[in-house]
């Protein structure tokens, strides 16, 4: 995008370096970065600034990079499942567990007895640290309501945050999380309550940017997945899929047939799959939290990602039972440890490809003219430390959609 008036700027941002995303890591030392009505208005060489600012900041040499990204979550519901982590460390699987009613079924108990009140305060408590981190972008699944009321319950508050807090929420329907005790034997009649029922009401009222299903023994075949891309693509609605967490089922190459704008977890995703998820653009979201709280010794095939150019995100997969995680820089040191991602991998990870993996990349995830302004700022000598230190959050503050703030240091 062509910027004409560069006398005008709102902000200035001086004395930075920057790692703008935009390929490799896209570095530009001693940097100048301008902002007007919100999105980069110009970005380059301190020396080089060819406008002037209302306001100037100094960033005292602090990197700045894109805000973070967390692509998948489900960080809105009610209770919390540490008496399943205490059973799963005496031995009993996730997946036992789901049968015997717990698991999904458990928080779903739980999130559909809590008001809409009491499940906004429940989930505002899980933002804050992410926030903190650097994260301007948060996708938000549904997922624990399972009927039409709860889902938009859940959808809603969702939305909600994102008002009330400088991030951007996308929310994503996951009616296709599992069958509710209600319809117990009776899968095929929830799908097409999922169809027929909650995906137009859901459409109609504008609450979601895109579906999900998990595609899993324990939850939905690939043929019951196939009917929920199929309501959602004649409500015009981007799709997802939990895909491969636990075994192959098929899902990449499914949601590859769909043109999912992602394909997530993929332990167990097979070259053919990883291939068809290439040709679509189909990005890989890794979700290591998730994999370590499971035990999965079996790892996302990343070198076959690679060698068919698949985009690969991470993501926190924030929620109560697989991966109760607070931090996505974590998960940052999480995917190159588990999983062999380079650091510069794993910042693009929570960049550029987690924008892709929403759909949004034209507008984020990468510091670009006539992109919007959010970007995060850090205490750090190389990009490289995002993914190095354990436990550790160097950042300063962050700048969502032009606006300035810092960090709250407890
Ligand atoms: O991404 N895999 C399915 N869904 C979640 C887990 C949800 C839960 O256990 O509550 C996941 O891991
Ligand atoms: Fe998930």
């Amino acid at each position: 995008m062509q910027v004409t008036d560069n006398r005008n700027w709102d902000t200035l941002w001086i004395n930075a370096r920057l790692a703008t995303m935009a390929g490799g890591y896209g570095i530009v030392e001693n940097a100048a970065l301008a902002i007007k009505d919100g999105r980069i208005a110009w970005l380059g060489a301190m020396d080089a600034v060819p406008g002037e600012a209302r306001e100037t900041r100094d960033a005292k040499q602090a990197w700045i990079t894109p805000g973070l990204i967390d692509c998948h979550t489900h960080m809105v519901y009610a209770g919390n499942r540490a008496e399943e982590f205490a059973m799963r460390l005496a031995g009993k699987s996730y997946a036992d567990i789901a049968r015997d009613g717990g698991g999904i079924l458990s928080t779903v108990r739980a999130t559909r007895a809590a008001g809409e009140d009491d499940l906004y305060a429940a989930s505002e408590k899980r933002l804050p640290p992410f926030l903190q981190e650097g994260v301007t972008t948060v996708e938000i699944k549904s997922g624990y309501g399972l009927d039409r009321e709860n889902e938009m319950k859940m959808l809603r508050v969702a939305r909600k945050l994102g008002e009330h807090y400088p991030v951007s929420v996308r929310t994503t329907f996951l009616g296709a999380h599992t069958a509710p005790p209600e319809y117990k034997g009776n899968e095929d009649a929830y799908i097409d309550a999922v169809c027929n029922d909650m995906i137009p009401a859901i459409a109609k009222e504008k609450l979601a940017d895109a579906v999900d299903g998990f595609c899993e023994t324990i939850a939905f075949s690939p043929a019951q997945m196939t009917k929920v891309f199929e309501a959602a693509k004649k409500h015009g609605l981007a799709v997802k899929l939990h895909a491969e967490q636990l075994s192959d089922q098929g899902g990449a190459a499914l949601a590859a047939r769909y043109n999912a704008l992602s394909a997530d977890h993929l332990e167990f995703a097979c070259e053919e799959g990883i291939a068809a998820m290439a040709k679509a653009g189909t990005v890989a979201v890794l979700l290591p939290g998730a994999f370590y709280m499971l035990r999965e010794t079996r790892k996302p095939p990343v070198d076959l990602l690679r060698k068919h150019g698949v985009a690969i995100a991470i993501a926190s997969d924030c929620n109560p039972g697989t991966s109760p995680v607070g931090s996505l820089l974590l998960m940052l040191n999480m995917g190159c440890i588990l999983f062999g991602l380079t650091p510069e991998e794993a910042l693009a990870a929570v960049t550029r490809n987690a924008a892709r993996a929403l759909g949004i990349e034209g507008s984020v995830g990468t510091l670009e003219v006539g992109k919007t302004a959010d970007m995060a700022l850090w205490d750090i000598a190389s990009p490289v430390e995002l993914s190095y230190r354990l436990g550790y959050n160097p950042c300063i503050g962050t700048v969502k959609q032009g606006i300035y703030h810092a960090r709250h240091h407890a």
